[in-house]
């Protein structure tokens, strides 16, 4: 430890850091033995009492921890907006989730990577709709400016029977999806943080440009196009969610707050149970030949694929290397890598053509917000 510790009153070691920026002194505190002293009251280094793991939370945040959770809200946003598109067309319309009316033929599509996908699909839908309502709130709640996207809402709605017709954040009308993340979650020996690079499961969704939703009620037949569509749906939703599962844990690096923090990591592991929950849905995708398009789905478990990198009940995060080649192998979420992180993140899902059709000010507007949520004083927390 390079920094000042010292032990408290309930004999646990605390780490007194005082990396203000701000003129507030940051105390972070290290726990020796069972358990951390819940409400420990601790002297920072200026003889004020601080007090630990009970933030109410009270006050204005941080320029930084705002900026975070402002990116973090966009990026809820624009989940919110596609996930409702695939409700309308393809998940169980009710009020909680309003607004479409189904599309059979894609609902029986994506029914056969399992029965319960529109129910799935809904029960996303809702939860990222929670996420933006809630970031937005608390930002304000904490005195920050929540982040509006209205004015972006100008692309057009999938002209398909059971879509509703309003302008739409998103198209997944020509999506090119990278499903390398399929096999990044099965290897043991590479980790993109360390530079690694992975073998995709369905190469042709990089290759062109696809839809995930059926555009018109022309896509709805013949049955092995609508199942490519379904297919590309079930692939996109699990690269959807497992950058979220990333997204978080790579924020949360740099959020000071402790009440802030918390809202990261109360957030963050839905978005791994979402991406859990696709991760296995997309295996059952049905190889096949788009008749329309050419889109090939391979056969996952055959060769010349298959084994560990490719077999389709092979779901769980397969431990590999972390932090240091050196070090043994762990089973985690992966990137996690916080420098740069936001922007990676945009630039990751705007290369999936997810914002095609988007002026340049959508551009523009959310790389200022990935660039000042990824600012090296935003809320930082890194030791000395
Ligand atoms: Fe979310
Ligand atoms: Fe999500």
């Amino acid at each position: 430890m390079d920094h000042a510790s010292q032990t408290n009153t309930e004999g646990h070691v605390v780490a007194l850091e005082d990396e203000s920026t701000d003129g507030i002194s940051r105390l972070s505190f290290l726990a020796t033995g069972a358990a951390a002293g819940v409400g420990a009251t601790l002297l920072g280094p200026l003889g004020k009492a601080a007090t630990a793991l009970a933030d109410r939370g009270n006050g204005a945040l941080s320029k930084g921890d705002a900026a975070i959770l402002r990116f973090l809200a966009a990026a809820e946003l624009i989940e919110a907006d596609l996930w409702q598109q695939y409700n309308e067309l393809g998940g169980i319309q009710d009020a909680q989730v309003p607004g479409g009316k189904a599309s059979p033929p894609y609902v029986s599509a994506l029914e056969v990577l399992d029965g319960d996908m529109s129910q799935y699909i809904h029960d996303n839908t809702h939860d990222e709709v929670s996420h933006f309502t809630f970031i937005n709130a608390y930002l304000k709640s904490r005195g920050a400016e929540p982040v509006n996207l209205d004015r972006f809402r100008e692309l057009p709605s999938s002209k398909a029977t059971g879509a509703q017709q309003i302008g739409r954040l998103t198209n997944l009308t020509e999506l090119t999806v990278d499903t390398s993340w399929w096999t990044k979650y099965r290897s043991s020996t590479k980790n993109p943080d360390l530079g690694d690079k992975f073998p995709r499961a369905v190469p042709g969704m990089a290759a062109g440009r696809f839809p995930a939703i059926p555009r018109s009620d022309s896509d709805l037949e013949p049955a092995d196009h609508i199942q490519a569509i379904a297919n590309t749906a079930g692939f996109h939703f699990g690269a959807v969610e497992q950058t979220g599962t990333s997204l978080y844990p790579a924020l949360a690096q740099r959020v000071s707050d402790p009440e802030a923090l918390r809202v990261l990591l109360s957030i963050g592991p839905t978005e791994a149970m979402h991406f859990q929950t696709w991760h296995d849905k997309a295996g059952n995708a049905p190889p096949l030949t788009d008749p329309v398009t050419g889109l090939v789905f391979p056969d996952l478990n055959a060769p010349p694929l298959g084994g560990e990198e490719f077999k389709t009940n092979l779901i769980m995060p397969k431990p590999t290397v972390f932090l240091r080649r050196s070090l043994p192998v762990a089973s985690i979420v992966r990137p996690t890598n916080t420098q740069g992180a936001a922007l990676a993140t945009f630039n990751a899902i705007a290369a999936e053509e997810l914002f095609r059709g988007q002026p340049k000010e959508f551009f523009s507007t959310l790389r200022e917000l990935a660039t000042a949520a990824d600012a090296p004083n935003a809320g930082d927390r890194r030791r000395r």
